[in-house]
């Protein structure tokens, strides 16, 4: 299967961040590992920007959250169907910040991940248990209960990527073992019967990345604050 390096800015980067890509595109353009994608996805302010100067790279766009409809009157959000139009090709769905910060609950998230698919996108659907819950040892049935919750009703056959990231590791510089990220993986893998991309998020450095990438049912990654300098990024793309 492909791998999927995709690179959340979260709420930063302003024009000037904008360098970073060029520079991005500049280091895949000399050497893009086989069977990698890769996959940025900016604020919603730089997503036209940033899709037209990618354009014709091989490096994709994406969103980092949607409203579940298609227009409306819902003050300051963005549509799948506006993220389309800009060019972007994936909306990561359910972060675990927004599910912290908006409330959204699993049915939300379906209801975004479906408006994604709608809107002829491919959606990026979040899972990942708190610090409580993993030492609670209940981890793999949270990520589960998340994910059965999360998944448009009408999955099968229609594009869309996991993104397993642990609450606890994001932003913090912990990682999971190599056995519980494969543990949770394998869960997820079972979970679905359509042959999806699983992704690890949370931590990723170009210093781990090989190993968490080579652990079985981990398909790419989602990369927060390392993706933010082309430097970090491309070492996670193409690590040496
Ligand atoms: P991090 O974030 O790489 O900064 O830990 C990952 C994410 O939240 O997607």
């Amino acid at each position: 299967m492909r791998k999927l390096i995709a690179g959340n800015w979260k709420m930063n980067g302003t024009q000037a961040a904008l360098v970073e890509v060029e520079a991005l595109l500049r280091l895949c353009a000399e050497n893009l590992p086989a069977e990698t994608d890769v996959l940025l996805c900016p604020p919603a302010t730089l997503v036209g920007a940033m899709a037209s100067l990618c354009a014709g790279s091989g490096v994709m766009v994406g969103g980092q959250d949607c409203h579940s409809q298609s227009s409306g009157p819902h003050t300051g959000d963005v549509s799948a169907d506006m993220f389309a139009d800009l060019g972007a090709g994936y909306v990561i769905v359910g972060h675990s910040e927004r599910r912290a910060d908006c409330g959204e609950t699993d049915a939300v998230v379906r209801a975004k991940a479906e408006a994604t698919q709608k809107a002829g996108l491919v959606p990026i659907i979040c899972v990942g248990e708190t610090r409580e819950e993993r030492e609670a040892g209940k981890a793999v049935s949270v990520v589960c209960e998340q994910l059965a919750g999360s998944l448009p009703q009408q999955a099968s056959g229609q594009a869309y990527v996991i993104a397993y990231e642990p609450v606890w590791a994001i932003g913090t510089g912990l990682v999971p073992t190599k056995g519980d990220i494969a543990e949770i993986h394998e869960a997820l893998r079972a979970s679905t019967p359509d042959p999806v991309q699983i992704l690890y998020g949370g931590s990723v450095k170009p210093a781990n990345a090989v190993e968490i990438l080579s652990i079985p049912n981990v398909n790419g990654a989602l990369v927060g604050g390392a993706s933010l300098k082309a430097k970090d990024f491309y070492g996670i793309v193409s690590p040496s």
